[in-house]
């Protein structure tokens, strides 16, 4: 039984950095593998099927690469293809291994910070069409009076993506939709970011939210998420390597990855260009 394996990373782009800044420090013994799928970014106006298929290619070239665990840290990637790739394509390849997404532990969290139930969505038009918030919050929290009010925000992934997140055009996008939902519902206590890019926009969006509204960023959530999951399952747990070493694939240009990764690691990122 292989016990060297790398926690597999997966987003479409530079997001789920984010995520993988706040696992590496929750758990900073483990080797990892981020990938980033650059060249095909964005998933977010992408269908279901092409969604999909690039997430199982993904997942495919992480478990060749020796993971055994992989986490989808991209809210578009969970909605649209992290329950066909558990039920079709993990038992079908190997049915040790793990795949698991962002969005059930986003939902877990809510309940410790909304207090009126007034819950805004900010995220991709992926992940707002695919009701996937809302499905999930309906089988957590059954009977609940809660009032989700969901905001696709197309522009915001293109603005990281192009390193323009400090810039006015960014700043009058995040105005128009921060606006937008809580136009919809005055009433919002609790806005999750649920998609890895938006964290990079937090400065302008604290800009133009109401006081006193709890803002949610998933890093930190998913971290603490997989920290448990690791107690759970001592037999996955049990596999990983641990030499904390930190590799990073992506699809496109390595010099672009490796300026952008460095900057949303804060540390020195040296990336390999791989097909998927
Ligand atoms: N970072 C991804 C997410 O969390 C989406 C970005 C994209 O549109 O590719 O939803």
């Amino acid at each position: 039984m292989e016990t060297d394996c790398p926690i597999g990373v997966f987003d479409s782009g530079y997001g789920g950095l984010t995520i993988l800044k706040d696992i590496t420090r929750e758990l900073p013994g483990y080797d990892y593998i981020y990938l980033g799928d650059n060249a095909r970014t964005p998933y977010g106006t992408r269908s279901y099927d092409v969604v999909y298929k690039y997430t199982r290619q993904a997942v495919e070239k992480l478990f060749e690469m020796g993971c055994h665990l992989v986490i989808l840290a991209c809210n578009t990637a969970s909605a649209k293809a992290l329950r066909t790739i558990q039920q079709v394509d993990v038992p079908r390849i190997d049915p040790e291994r793990r795949v698991l997404g962002v969005i059930r532990p986003s939902v877990e969290a809510l309940a410790g910070f909304t207090r009126n139930g007034h819950i805004g969505i900010m995220a991709t038009r992926g992940t707002v069409t695919s009701r996937s918030y809302l499905l999930e919050i309906e089988k957590l929290y059954p009977g609940k009076t809660l009032r989700v009010t969901q905001e696709a925000c197309p522009m915001w992934v293109p603005l990281v993506e192009n390193d323009e997140q400090d810039s006015p055009g960014a700043a009058f996008f995040v105005q128009q939709h921060v606006s937008r939902v809580f136009n919809e519902d005055p009433g919002i206590d609790t806005l999750i970011l649920a998609c890895t890019h938006y964290p990079l926009l937090r400065v302008q969006i604290d800009r133009y939210i109401p006081e006193g509204v709890a803002v949610i960023e998933q890093g930190m959530l998913i971290a603490r998420s997989l920290q448990a999951y690791l107690r759970r399952h001592p037999g996955i747990e049990w596999r990983l390597s641990r030499s904390g070493q930190i590799s990073y694939y992506t699809t496109e240009s390595e010099e672009m990855f490796d300026r952008m990764g460095s900057r949303f690691m804060q540390a020195p990122v040296r990336s390999v260009r791989i097909e998927l």
